[in-house]
């Protein structure tokens, strides 16, 4: 089982209709954090990584980690490139053996989004790997990548037009979702999923899911979502667990970084098995 395609992990998901959860890694703690859950919880998992991360760590490094520490790893898991629009770097993620990148050309004219699109999915599928696309930037600014202007929604038409021509593997519409912290919770157009999914039966990724209700992950999972982006709660976690264990070491003047890297690992692993729970994933591996 162990290193899925990026295709067959969201088959399943939509079919059965639970969420797959994408987490966006910041470094090897996250990651085994992540895998580690994933396992625990008998979970499919999608292995997320920011063009910030993947430049700050470095391709190679990045991907010796990913080998190490998913050789005999039990659960499918996935390793993908988010939020990309530098064809150089996509090129290189899978030459390296990225299962699949999301290929933003959001911010580019939908006809020559949908052309260097449609060359993204024929040089990812030379590689056996998969791809995401979009046609609206998602709201908010997430690793240096993105815009905090609201993107104008494209019609359904467009969507479902880019979504035939270019062959994507999973579609990511822009539906008053945001990257980062929500002042409240967002209202959202949960009907344009459906509307896509029931014209044209594709995995839709959910991008901005820190701090979406359970009921609203429910709701857009039941509609179609396989993809369940989540990276916010992955740097709170990791920061505010820090935070709260550094407090401790001081007022007791004891400074042993190993025990900080296992109380940071025990805080996103737990946040990360809470949102496989919610997306329904727990056991799907079994
Ligand atoms: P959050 O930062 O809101 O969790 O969104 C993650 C995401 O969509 C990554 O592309």
């Amino acid at each position: 089982m162990p290193i899925a395609s990026f295709r067959e992990i969201l088959a399943d998901a939509f079919e059965k209709r639970y969420g797959v959860g994408a987490f966006n890694i910041v470094n090897d703690l996250t990651l085994h954090a992540v895998l580690a859950a994933a396992e625990e919880a008998r979970s499919p998992v999608i292995i997320q990584t920011s063009v910030k991360t993947v430049k700050e760590i470095g391709v190679g490094v990045l991907f010796g980690m990913w080998t190490e520490m998913t050789r005999g790893i039990a659960v499918p898991v996935c390793l993908h490139l988010d939020h990309c629009p530098d064809r150089t770097l996509i090129s290189a993620c899978l030459e390296k053996g990225w299962g699949s990148v999301l290929f933003d050309a959001s911010s580019l004219p939908l006809e020559e989004n949908r052309r260097q699109t449609i060359e993204v999915v024929a040089e990812a599928k030379r590689y056996g790997a998969g791809v995401e696309g979009e046609i609206e930037g998602i709201r908010g600014v997430e690793d240096g990548m993105g815009s905090d202007e609201a993107s104008k929604q494209k019609t359904l038409t467009a969507a479902l037009h880019f979504i035939e021509d270019t062959g994507v593997d999973c579609f990511a519409p822009a539906i008053g979702n945001a990257h980062g912290v929500y002042k409240q919770t967002p209202k959202l157009d949960v009907q344009r999923v459906s509307d896509i999914v029931s014209s044209h039966p594709i995995p839709i990724a959910l991008h901005g899911g820190t701090g979406l209700t359970t009921e609203q992950f429910k709701d857009l999972i039941a509609r179609g979502c396989a993809k369940v982006n989540i990276s916010t709660d992955v740097k709170i976690t990791y920061m505010q667990s820090s935070l709260a264990f550094l407090r401790e070491a001081e007022a007791a003047g004891k400074w042993d970084p190993p025990a900080l890297f296992k109380h940071v690992t025990k805080a996103v692993q737990e946040m990360v098995t809470s949102h496989f729970e919610t997306f329904g994933s727990v056991g799907r591996a079994s």
